[in-house]
């Protein structure tokens, strides 16, 4: 089409610096995929405690399915509010330790309904620097004023918060296990940061629950901050083997987001089959309170053995381990070389990440056993001695 030449260009643009992204079909299996037809390692999935293919998942989502139909056929405040939803939400606030939990079609409506319910034009919204592209959509959705700190560092969320305006709202938006470098947030110390300046705090657990703290509960409550932390999001998509988010909350919090948040008003409720299979996660949880440890101790000793053959594994103590190349195309190499030797690990480049940062992103989960890890370190030591 005539007026869409301009898109070519832009391609090649991408194409040239080695930025362009396919689309791919993938079978997945347990710890391994099935993709362009060869069987691989799979280390690029969210499905850190290996549940989205438990028997226990799968029969959750299929009575849901059975009893309430594939589709939830209205958003929450028409009819589209099902016994199902009601279940998980008292579950999934029990579960954070909150009065209260909403759901969401998924964890980036979640966001973006948080920050644009809470602040507005003439307000100011601080967020780390490395903070998820749904949080920080949600911030520039909100219309307020968007203020960068520097990644895990409380002193220079100070330094912004005393420069704000004195009479507007502000809140701090941060991740408690960071997506693509596999750290963690100082937590107590932001929130001390915020609870002086008088702000509200938010803390995206999308990689931490079902994986950190009590029984999986996440950071926030590992902390005790419950009762500091306004919003605490959290997906269903990743540790919880389903689809979907939730914001845990206070009640007024909760009554607040119902008259206002956009992604919830206007968007049809969660399909009942990915509530049954969360509340089935929820179930394995409460029975196996000790799958996130596991799944902890068994990424330590991944990320040591590719410590100690000097890869550059950035401050990752979780079970998201990068190994850092810098360029984009080392990024590329090291990931073709995996694949070429059975490891699906994706390259991570800018905008993912921050120029001269890219990275081969490794999501350990519990479908890896300790053989496969061992042998998948050994695999990568030689891959990124000969591409880097
Ligand atoms: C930190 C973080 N927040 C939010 C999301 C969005 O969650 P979902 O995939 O459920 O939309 C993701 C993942 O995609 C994430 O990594």
């Amino acid at each position: 089409m005539q007026n869409e030449a301009w898109i070519l260009g832009e391609l090649d643009g991408l194409r040239e610096r080695a930025l362009e992204r396919r689309l791919v079909v993938n079978a997945p299996a347990g710890g391994r995929i099935e993709r362009g037809g060869e069987e691989l390692v799979n280390f690029a999935s969210n499905d850190y405690l290996g549940l989205a293919q438990r028997p226990e998942l799968i029969a959750g989502a299929e009575a849901a399915l059975r009893r309430y139909g594939a589709g939830a056929s209205a958003s929450r405040l028409l009819t589209g509010t099902l016994p199902c939803h009601e279940a998980l939400e008292a579950r999934l606030a029990e579960f954070k330790g909150h009065a209260r939990a909403l759901v969401f079609g998924s964890g980036y409506h979640a966001n973006l309904a948080a920050i644009t319910a809470l602040v507005g034009r003439g307000d100011a919204v601080f967020l780390d620097r490395l903070c998820h592209a749904s949080l920080v959509d949600g911030a520039v959705l909100s219309r307020a004023d968007v203020r960068r700190f520097r990644h895990n560092d409380a002193g220079h969320l100070d330094e912004l918060l005393r420069k704000a305006p004195a009479r507007c709202k502000r809140l701090v938006v941060t991740e408690s296990v960071f997506s693509m470098d596999g750290d963690v947030a100082p937590l107590p110390d932001l929130c001390r940061v915020a609870e002086t300046h008088d702000a509200m705090m938010m803390v995206d657990e999308a990689h931490a629950t079902g994986v950190q703290g009590p029984g999986g509960a996440g950071m926030v409550s590992m902390h005790g901050l419950q009762g500091r932390v306004n919003l605490g999001m959290g997906t269903l998509s990743k540790a919880l083997g389903s689809a979907g988010g939730f914001l845990a909350c206070s009640e007024q919090m909760a009554a607040w987001l119902v008259n206002v948040a956009r992604t919830f008003i206007f968007s049809t409720a969660l399909p009942p089959a990915a509530a049954g299979a969360a509340l089935a996660a929820l179930d394995v949880l409460k029975t196996e309170p000790g799958l996130g440890a596991a799944l902890l101790d068994r990424s330590a000793l991944f990320r040591e053995r590719l410590k100690k053959a000097g890869l550059d594994t950035g401050p990752s103590t979780t079970q998201i381990v990068p190994v850092i190349t810098g360029s984009n195309q080392g990024a590329l190499d090291l990931a073709a070389a995996l694949r070429a030797r059975g490891i699906l690990a994706p390259a991570i480049r800018p905008p993912t990440v921050p120029e001269g940062a890219a990275r081969v992103r490794l999501s350990i989960t519990l479908a890896h056993s300790p053989a496969e890890l061992a042998r998948a370190a050994e695999i990568i030591i030689e891959c990124a001695g000969r591409s880097l």
